[in-house]
């Protein structure tokens, strides 16, 4: 069985060890509760039978919605998980009035844009050396809701 759910802070611990196993550059323990406690964000887990496989952290700005962080473990990428993960936000936003979602994303990332790509984000511009950890240029991209 597949599910979404929305994060909590009692999850706290989890979404650390899901930021260590699937980014180079892991949130920290602080951030993460940040984000977790921010009422502003949209934070939630796909579950397949009950075992978390993918997250999903967004903040909204008032008229648009950020995607933070996404993330799908190693050995459940390419099964649709990302692109579910977009479809409930981008329909929590439609309640929300919310029009436009945008994020940012090392311009490395293939699979990473091409999941962006297929979801129907186009890029906006590229951010010369975004990034300090590993430096690399960042594409902002964004999807415009109707
Ligand atoms: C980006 C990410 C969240 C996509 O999640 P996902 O569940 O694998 O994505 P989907 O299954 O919805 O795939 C959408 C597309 O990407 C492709 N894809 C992405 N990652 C893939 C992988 N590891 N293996 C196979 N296909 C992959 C799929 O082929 C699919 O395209 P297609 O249908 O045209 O073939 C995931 O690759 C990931 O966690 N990457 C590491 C963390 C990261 O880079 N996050 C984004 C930071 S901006």
């Amino acid at each position: 069985m597949r599910q979404i759910r929305k994060i909590e802070i009692k999850d706290k611990s989890t979404v650390l060890s899901l930021e260590h196993k699937i980014f180079k550059d892991p949130w920290s323990e602080t951030l993460i509760k940040e984000q977790l406690t921010n009422e502003s964000s949209i934070n939630l887990y796909y579950l397949k039978d009950n075992m978390v496989c993918g997250y999903v952290l967004s903040h909204n700005y008032l008229d648009f919605m950020e995607i933070q962080r996404i993330g799908v473990l190693r050995e459940f990428r390419g099964e649709n998980i990302g692109t579910k993960l977009l479809e409930y936000i981008e329909s929590l936003c439609c309640e929300l009035g919310i029009k436009k979602i945008s994020l940012e994303v090392r311009e490395s990332n293939e699979n990473a844009i091409k999941t962006y790509n297929n979801f129907g984000f186009k890029v906006d511009s590229v951010r010369k050396k975004y990034y300090k950890k590993c430096p690399e240029d960042a594409i902002l991209m964004s999807k415009s809701l109707s």
